[in-house]
């Protein structure tokens, strides 16, 4: 009787484990967790970062992967413009036209201007890997490229030099982040540095930080081919600067609430309190780190700042070394700060050297 009864008792486990699984799909599909940005319920990523985020007590609390990311059509609601009209940008649209926001915003009101990673995209990877690379002079010499490309998106932002720096920084972009004023004086200023055009191809998404009424403007006219009408911008042709493919799957839009959930949990700067305090955000750089955060599994983070950034240039571009510039509306200690405090949680992978 003793081997049979064992068996007996094998098979009732297996039959347990089996619809125990059954059950764990069902919970999760009841919760909803499929759904959920960044997490999944087969995670086969070694590390996903949901799990480092789980283990850690402070950023347990800051954290909140359900917070919409993106601003899109759908979104738009009275209520959301009450809200968001009585904060400035980049929080809010204080003294922003109505009608330009609803007309941008109806242009951006398919399912997929929600989401930041197409869906067609096939097989769907089980892992979302995310390279960030930031443009910090720790990159020179860092020979660090085949890494980031072999990550299944690359984020890219503002004067991301790729020509002659493939070996440091690789040469996939599937997201650029910046906002209309970021692109285009990297566009001015590091011209003769070899930013002489914002990334482009066929694959790649542009994410824009609303921090004025130029991203709205701009975002419009590149999704109708036409120049921008008004502002500082007035006659820009956006193909210019994004290509000559313009279909509105093609442009992304950080949303007001998003850059405030940021702030207010991850960076928020004394500066706040300073004289120009209303003109603080958190960097380009910042935004498209916690931007991955909120929508990868693993996320590794290339050319930000480190605690020995004095050895480095302010970007890894430039011909002489050049001290890191510390802007009055940036807080880079701050962020230096957050970044070593994640990588140290195993929330994400900071390059150092
Ligand atoms: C507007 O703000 C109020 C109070 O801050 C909040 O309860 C409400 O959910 C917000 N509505 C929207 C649409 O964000
Ligand atoms: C988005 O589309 C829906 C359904 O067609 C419509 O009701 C809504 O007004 C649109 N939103 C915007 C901002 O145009
Ligand atoms: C970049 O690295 C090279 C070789 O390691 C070095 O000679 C050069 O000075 C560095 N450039 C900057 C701007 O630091």
């Amino acid at each position: 009787m003793e081997l049979p009864r064992r068996w007996f008792f094998r098979l009732l486990l297996l039959i347990v484990a089996a619809g125990s699984g059954i059950l764990f799909a069902l919970y999760s599909s009841a919760l909803g967790l499929p759904t959920l940005p960044g997490i999944r319920t087969t995670p086969r990523c070694q590390h996903p970062l949901y799990l480092a985020i789980g283990r850690n007590h402070r950023f347990r609390g800051l954290f909140d992967l359900s917070i919409p990311v993106l601003l899109w059509g759908g979104l738009f609601t009275p209520e959301l413009w009450d809200n968001l009209s009585q904060h400035k940008v980049p929080y809010g649209w204080w003294g922003l036209p109505r009608e330009a926001i609803v007309s941008t915003l109806s242009l951006l009101n398919s399912s997929e201007s929600a989401k930041l990673f197409a869906t067609s995209r096939k097989p769907a990877p089980s892992c979302v890997r995310c390279a960030v690379v930031g443009n910090g002079g720790i990159l020179n010499g860092s020979g660090q490229g085949p890494k980031i490309d072999a990550h299944d998106y690359v984020f890219r932002l503002n004067g991301a030099v790729i020509k002659g720096f493939e070996r440091d920084v690789g040469t996939k972009t599937s997201f650029y982040g910046f906002t209309v004023n970021t692109m285009k004086n990297s566009l001015i200023s590091y011209k003769h540095l070899g930013f002489t055009s914002v990334p482009q191809g066929q694959d790649l998404r542009y994410i824009f930080i609303p921090s004025s009424i130029r991203e709205y403007l701009m975002l419009r006219s590149a999704i109708l081919g036409t120049p921008v009408p008004e502002g500082p911008d007035k006659g820009d042709r956006p193909p210019i600067y994004f290509g000559p493919e313009a279909s509105a799957s093609k442009f992304k839009l950080l949303h007001p609430d998003f850059i405030s959930y940021l702030t207010e949990r991850f960076l928020k700067s004394k500066l706040i309190n300073m004289p120009f305090g209303d003109v603080y955000m958190p960097s380009t750089g910042a935004l498209m780190l916690l931007t991955a955060l909120h929508t990868c599994d693993q996320v590794s983070a290339y050319g930000f700042i480190t605690s020995n950034f004095r050895k480095y240039s302010d970007h890894y571009f430039e011909r002489e070394k050049k001290p890191l510039i510390f802007y009055a509306n940036h807080d880079l200690l701050l962020e230096a700060a957050l970044w070593r405090d994640l990588h140290e949680a195993g929330i994400l992978w900071l390059y150092q050297r």
